[in-house]
């Protein structure tokens, strides 16, 4: 997989993906990362990218030409238009098999805004993705684009050693991950699940895969319309569902009894 990230801020890009798995991938050859500066594509001598947005308004626009230039840059290095991601809160929001389907391709490009936005007329022409990493806006593009090329790179054959690999990961089938334990067997009176020391090992897979439901049903029930279940385990997450809403019914009377207390407390006064 060949990164190309068309930024004004390449050492950002350069500092950030050089280091840790994606680091030891680039060493390897199999990522590349080309991080191209589209102020050396500016037109004028002051190296200036950005102008006043037509119609008036806040901020400053990054102009069309430089960023074309920059994209163009790439095209001719490259030999064909690879695909183009926008990082902007208006995109699609990335998710997981967006990055399984991103990481087939040969190249990427990743063009990074600042200020106010870019220039419409240069985004019609090159780009093929608008996406965003989530519903909140961040100062520039870049920190989205290593996020997206972090989960991208971990998709690429080879990237992750076996130990790493993303097989039983959070989102595999649309489930979260279980809960996991390291020595010692006891921290600040908590014990290690005795299930886990049994050496069990279908024991152990079937109690991992109850935590995952478990914990889905409680911290990310949205997942649940599009995770794989058997029909038992369908019923299991209806008595989740059911033992969870008894609960917080009982703790929303409880709070409300208290309220009525207190409230009549500070009329007695
Ligand atoms: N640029 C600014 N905010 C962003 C976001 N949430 N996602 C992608 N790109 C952005």
């Amino acid at each position: 997989m060949n990164f190309h990230v068309l930024t004004l801020f390449p050492e950002m890009i350069e500092n950030g993906m050089n280091t840790s798995i994606t680091g030891r991938a680039i060493e390897n050859g199999l990522l590349s990362l080309n991080a191209v500066n589209i102020r050396d594509f500016a037109f004028n001598k002051h190296s200036k990218v950005d102008d006043y947005p037509y119609g008036g308004g806040a901020g400053m626009l990054m102009q069309a030409e430089p960023v074309y230039l920059s994209f163009e840059s790439i095209v001719e290095k490259i030999g064909y238009k690879p695909r183009v991601v926008y990082l902007t809160p208006q995109g699609s929001v990335f998710h997981q098999e967006m990055a399984k389907e991103l990481a087939q391709e040969k190249d990427l490009v990743f063009l990074c805004g600042h200020y106010e936005g870019i220039d419409e007329r240069v985004l019609e022409e090159i780009v093929t993705d608008y996406v965003s990493i989530g519903d909140y806006v961040l100062t520039g593009g870049e920190l989205p684009a290593m996020v997206m090329m972090d989960s991208i790179s971990r998709m690429v054959p080879g990237v992750l050693n076996n130990q790493e690999s993303g097989e039983t990961e959070s989102f595999a089938g649309n489930l979260l991950e279980y809960p996991q334990y390291s020595r010692p067997e006891e921290w600040h009176e908590k014990k290690v699940p005795e299930v886990l020391m049994s050496g069990h090992h279908a024991n152990i897979a079937k109690w991992r895969r109850e935590q995952s439901i478990i914990r889905t049903v409680t911290r990310r029930p949205d997942l649940l319309k599009k995770a794989e279940l058997t029909n038992k385990e369908w019923n299991y997450v209806r008595q989740l569902k059911k033992e969870l809403k008894e609960k917080n019914n009982e703790t929303v009377n409880d709070k409300s009894i208290s309220d009525i207390d207190t409230e009549q407390k500070n009329r007695r006064k």
